[in-house]
């Protein structure tokens, strides 16, 4: 890893990525951390935050344009939109716009880190080719993800700075407020089963319980990001970043049932965005009863985000040995993470 001074500059810093890549930098030696999201952050004696929208592009130039010593851009910004086709304006304009702006004041630049997942391989789409791998070709555009990687690798051409591309499969993790949060979201479905003295039953199709499933850790992406960005073998190559065991719901479901102290009922198909979508009176019912910090229904909210995970009965997962021959070797045991986390957010107070 280098011993050089490094200016990373983290866009998307409130992303449930964005957010704990900036909490693994900050306990490495020879970082200093700027995030950069439209909300902005509080400032602490190790990150400085930056409120910018990268849609503008006249704006992001003018608020960056003093960034002169950034020298790893760690890309994982994300605008939803309600079709696959539509997210790529948007999210090509923000890496466009920030790739321009940083080059442009920043003769140290070595690095862009880019944040994919398995949509390059049209996971989205349905049933795809697993393991998938690196060298599979990408779908048929428009997609978002593939488009973002043409755009590094053209742009670095006869350049100086060097790209990574990191391909996590679901990523679990702390964050709020975010669309796509899954470990938020089994959270609150059972909070709120609970609370109904409901079974916690499997929400999603027929055939989801059964398929291979794999997920990967926020913190050991955060770890396998830097990786990447500071590796010589690394450059200009893509990843797949995995926690490097499979599960199927069948099998976890029950554990995290046993959690949070509930029975299991058989599957039962559900839209969680509809059937969740008159409870915020419940939750703000919960959080004043049971002490719970007082957050709005719609930042621990991703049901949308549940129904599309609950939806897959394919298999889902990537072949992820290629990140550890170029080597990086740390792996997590999902269920462990995934109890951990609920823990975490039962102890700040967001879950009973
Ligand atoms: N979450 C997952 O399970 C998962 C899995 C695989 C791949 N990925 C991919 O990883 C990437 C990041 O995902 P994520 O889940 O971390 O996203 P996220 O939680 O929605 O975070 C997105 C970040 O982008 C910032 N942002 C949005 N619009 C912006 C704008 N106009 N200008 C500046 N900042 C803006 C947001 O902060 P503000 O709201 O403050 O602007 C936030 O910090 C995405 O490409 C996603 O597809 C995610």
């Amino acid at each position: 890893m280098s011993t050089e001074h490094n200016v990373a500059l983290v866009v998307g810093a409130n992303g449930v990525i964005g957010g704990n890549l900036i909490d693994h930098l900050v306990t490495l030696p020879g970082w200093e951390v700027i995030g950069l999201s439209r909300r902005g952050g509080v400032h602490t004696d190790r990150v400085r935050y930056r409120a910018v929208d990268l849609l503008d592009a006249s704006d992001t130039r003018t608020e960056l344009g003093d960034l002169t010593r950034v020298t790893h851009l760690f890309y994982a910004a994300y605008q939803d939109r309600p079709t696959w086709a539509e997210l790529v304006p948007p999210n090509m304009a923000m890496l466009t716009n920030v790739v321009d702006a940083i080059e442009a004041v920043a003769p140290g630049l070595r690095h862009i880190s880019l944040m994919q997942g398995y949509k390059v391989y049209g996971a989205h789409l349905g049933p795809f080719k697993t393991p998938a791998r690196e060298t599979d070709a990408p779908p048929m555009p428009p997609e978002f993800m593939s488009a973002q990687q043409r755009f590094l690798e053209q742009r670095q051409r006869g350049k100086t700075w060097t790209w990574t591309a990191l391909r996590p499969s679901v990523v679990a993790g702390f964050a709020l407020g975010n669309p796509m949060n899954l470990a938020m979201v089994i959270a609150v479905y059972a909070a709120i089963s609970k609370e109904l003295g409901l079974p916690l039953r499997f929400p999603g199709k027929p055939g989801a319980y059964d398929s291979l499933l794999e997920m990967t850790d926020a913190g050991l992406l955060a770890k396998a990001t830097v990786w990447a960005a500071t590796s010589e073998r690394a450059e200009n190559q893509a990843f797949n970043i995995n926690n490097g065991d499979l599960f199927r719901w069948r099998e976890l479901w029950p554990k995290i049932a046993a959690h949070f102290g509930l029975e299991v009922a058989d599957p039962l198909p559900m839209s969680l965005s509809d059937v969740m979508a008159d409870k915020a009176r419940l939750w703000q019912h919960m959080v004043a009863k049971r002490g719970l910090k007082p957050l709005d229904y719609q930042e621990v909210s991703s049901w949308q985000f549940g129904d599309f995970v609950f939806s897959w009965d394919y298999d889902m997962f990537a072949d992820g040995s290629k990140a550890r021959r170029f080597g990086f070797h740390e792996f997590v045991d999902t269920e462990e993470m995934f109890l951990s986390i609920f823990d975490d957010l039962r102890e700040r107070r967001i879950i009973p």
